[in-house]
């Protein structure tokens, strides 16, 4: 066999990975398969805990260790504080939907083909203070090897973690973000752009990742936003970044939890098609356009803030996994995507998009740079 060649940063030392390629945390997209393929590919596969609730969390974490002795991470969408969460209870938020949106919603219903008493029965265990520390609580007792902030701050769980050896990745798409996670300590900090798929910022990765990489310094930081192939990963390295943070590139695999559909749908999308959107989470997110995204930005009411938009929308988004007719529905579903859509062009498995990253970007260093420049 040939033997693989060593592509490695101090990113790989603090996070005992091969390679400097981590896989971002995709709450419903990113499930064990994923996490145990990119592991044992050499990068970092990182579990999107957003969907599961703690006990599903429990099993995911066997799951994963049946498969792989390598390291991966858990990915939680934390609030800043404690505190930001009291009170926070599903059933409470709801009673601050507007009668107005509620009425939108059974209009919706009609016009999407969502029976009025269907409702959804996804638990997931986000949404409450207690449930959000008994996920943390899991991932603490199961000492997984390394914990990420999709959203908000670790630093109220930073003693617990180095106390038991976990590490952690805190993501900011401006300095002032990044900096909360060095006064966290945290390990890892991503640098993300707003090419990026999912809950973005507003500041382009080719000018966010220097910035952040000056300001946090000597933390290493993963780049992420529009990262799809080994010109990403050598861009990277040159904006001074020591890896990636990458979501977008891994959905065609077999491994992503995404339909046929979806992969078919990323497929054909140009650039232009992965758009920014309050009309499924009420936060800026980036996805592919679909008749839902279109009928928020288009429609007689604005989106209402996070999280009451996703309560209010989360029956009718469900509803197009649920239903039997998945044709009908595939082109509905929620399909976050980068705006790097024209690199996402083929289906490969988890090995080999992590494999041809590198080699692209180990062949551009060590050759296509050299050849291009001319120095006099
Ligand atoms: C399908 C998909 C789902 C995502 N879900 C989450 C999530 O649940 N939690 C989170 O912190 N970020 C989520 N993100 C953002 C990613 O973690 C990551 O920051 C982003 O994908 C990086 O940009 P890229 O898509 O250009 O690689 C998601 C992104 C995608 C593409």
């Amino acid at each position: 066999m040939a033997k693989r060649q060593k592509f490695h940063t101090r990113l790989c030392d603090v996070l005992g990975i091969e390679y400097p390629v981590i896989q971002a945390g995709m709450g419903g997209f990113a499930d064990p398969p994923l996490v145990i393929g990119v592991s044992e590919a050499g990068g970092l596969g990182t579990l999107g805990a957003a969907t599961y609730t703690a006990d599903g969390l429990i099993e995911a974490i066997k799951e994963i260790r049946k498969g792989t002795k390598k390291p991966f991470a858990i990915d939680i969408l934390l609030p800043d504080s404690l505190e930001d969460m009291a009170g926070v209870d599903k059933e409470k938020l709801r009673e601050y939907i507007p009668e107005e949106y509620k009425a939108y919603e059974k209009e919706l219903r009609k016009k999407f083909g969502v029976p009025l008493d269907y409702h959804t029965h996804r638990q997931v265990d986000m949404w409450t203070m207690e449930g959000t520390k008994k996920m943390l609580q899991v991932c603490l007792d199961n000492r997984v090897p390394v914990i990420a902030a999709g959203l908000g701050r670790l630093g109220w769980v930073m003693p617990e973690c180095k106390k038991r050896g976990i590490k952690t990745i805190g993501i900011g798409s401006n300095v002032k973000m990044a900096l909360k996670h060095v006064e966290d300590k945290v390990d890892v900090i991503v640098a993300q752009g707003y090419e990026a798929g999912g809950h973005t910022g507003n500041i382009g990765t080719l000018a966010v990742v220097p910035q952040i990489v000056d300001a946090v310094k000597p933390i290493p930081v993963a780049a992420a936003g529009g990262v799809a192939d080994g010109r990403g990963l050598a861009a990277a390295l040159s904006l001074g970044a020591e890896g990636v943070w990458c979501g977008s590139m891994f959905l065609l695999t077999p491994e992503a939890t995404f339909t046929e559909g979806q992969k078919d749908r990323v497929i054909a999308a140009t650039e232009r098609d992965a758009v920014i959107t309050k009309g499924l989470s009420g936060k800026t997110m980036r996805q592919l356009r679909t008749e839902i995204t279109r009928t928020w930005d288009q429609g007689p009411l604005p989106p209402l803030g996070w999280p009451l938009h996703l309560i209010l929308m989360e029956d009718i988004i469900d509803y197009c996994y649920d239903s039997k007719d998945q044709k009908k529905y595939d082109e509905m579903l929620v399909t976050p995507c980068s705006q790097a859509t024209r690199l996402l062009n083929r289906r490969r498995t988890t090995k080999q998009v992590i494999d041809d990253m590198v080699k692209e970007a180990t062949q551009i260093i060590e050759r296509d740079i050299p050849k291009r420049l001319i120095l006099t």
